[in-house]
């Protein structure tokens, strides 16, 4: 078959229409609808330095700790080379091994495995656990790591409503056992999951867990061990992983899962196989980081203390407000409504982020503020009284979900 003259292509910088087609569709979805034709994510305003920056998930503010700094420039200039290659090739003595055995000691789990990323450790596991054979019950707002590791496993979906556990067992029933993947904590509304209901369905029928706790890892738990540790439920759940660039504010991802699994999976999954492992300096880091997440307690007391009053005091002023953590986000629900307040709060200086889809439903988009443990009670009321100030300009009280609050009252 030769190519006609149309689908010639007059310079490298020419894209086929099947690849046209697909960009014109971003463009009409994300950047077309906004005012200055950028994603909502990115307003007009850049940040400056006395900016409040409400964006970042370095929960408990150790991006810049000392200690942790100094470990990592130590190794770095203790190094000659880093080892560039795939985990497959370190042997048992390796400083990976040796901060996997430690990570699994401070969550209590046999075995834990350090992968690239958050993103890496949920679509790597998945697709060791999962094939065609196997229904993979998943919340529907479980973190899209998930989907995409059950996409990658060839397994088919099966969506649960989210934390609904009732419904979660009704498909359990339909289809049989298999795995149940969910977030612990939700990155975007800043719900918990009803973690000892989901579990218990789970172990009833047979099923595995895996429970994401990226955003609970380090902020939760007895000396930062995470959700599942502080409910005791750490007996009945098979995996669990996290991101390490939320609390542990570096770049990793780690599951906690039996011996039997650890053993295997270096040889079984494609990130780890396929993808260059972490650096030694990255791992010196983590060492220390995981020495100050547990030594530190009292930046996880002042998260939750700071949360706690910024949550309720944002519901106070009339909006929709789900969270039960350090996220914090107002369900601001079209997405023009979410464009209009993520204006008017940074022409008060204040930066947020503002979530559409793919992250969120179409009509569920969100504005949300992640709280750290140094952010001050002046800092968190100027960003309420901004919160406060804008709810005329903004019509938030016309919005469906504040109507929705008032209605209920
Ligand atoms: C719940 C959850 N899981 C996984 C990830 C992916 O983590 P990473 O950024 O380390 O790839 C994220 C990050 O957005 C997340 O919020």
């Amino acid at each position: 078959m030769t190519i006609g003259d149309s689908h010639r292509f007059t310079s490298s910088t020419d894209l086929p229409d099947f690849i046209e087609k697909k960009l014109r569709q971003c463009d009409d979805e994300m950047f077309n609808p906004r005012k200055n034709k950028k994603p909502l994510v990115l307003g007009d305003r850049l940040p400056d330095a006395g900016s409040i920056m409400l964006q970042s998930n370095d929960y408990l503010n150790i991006s810049n700790h000392p200690r942790i700094r100094k470990a990592q420039l130590d190794m770095l200039t203790a190094m000659n080379r880093e080892p560039l290659m795939s985990a497959v090739f370190l042997h048992e003595d390796s400083a990976l091994n040796l901060l996997q055995k430690r990570m699994a000691l401070f969550t209590g789990f046999e075995s834990s495995l350090l992968c690239q990323s958050g993103w890496a450790a949920n679509v790597g596991l998945l697709q060791v656990i999962a094939d065609s054979s196997v229904p993979v019950y998943i919340d529907f707002f479980a973190h899209m790591s998930l989907w995409d590791g059950v996409k990658i496993a060839g397994a088919t979906p099966y969506a649960f409503r989210h934390n609904d556990p009732s419904h979660l067992e009704r498909l359990i029933i339909e289809r049989g056992q298999g795995i149940v993947a969910i977030d612990a904590l939700y990155s975007t509304s800043g719900e918990i999951a009803p973690l000892k209901d989901i579990v218990e369905v789970a172990n009833r029928h047979g099923c595995v867990l895996v429970i994401d706790e990226s955003h609970s890892l380090g902020t939760h738990g007895k000396q930062g061990a995470g959700l599942i540790s502080e409910l005791g439920l750490t007996d009945q759940v098979h995996f669990i992983t996290a991101s390490l660039a939320k609390a542990f504010a570096g770049r990793g991802g780690v599951i906690f899962c039996p011996s039997r699994l650890a053993k295997y999976y270096p040889f079984m999954s494609s990130p780890s196989i396929f993808s260059s492992t972490l650096l030694d300096f990255e791992i010196a880091g983590f060492n220390v980081t995981l020495d100050v997440i547990i030594e530190e307690d009292e930046r996880r007391t002042k998260l939750h203390e700071k949360s706690k009053y910024f949550r309720e005091a944002l519901a106070s002023l009339g909006y929709s407000v789900a969270s039960e953590s350090q996220i914090v986000a107002i369900l601001s629900g079209l997405e023009p409504d979410t464009e209009k307040l993520r204006d008017a709060l940074e022409a008060r200086n204040v930066f947020g982020s503002a979530f559409m889809a793919p992250a969120t439903p179409r009509t569920r988009s969100l504005m949300r503020f992640s709280i750290h443990s140094d952010l001050t009670m002046a800092e968190l009321d100027y960003v309420l009284n901004a919160c406060a100030d804008v709810r005329d300009e903004i019509g938030m009280w016309n919005w469906k979900s504040t109507r929705k609050i008032r209605s209920a009252q």
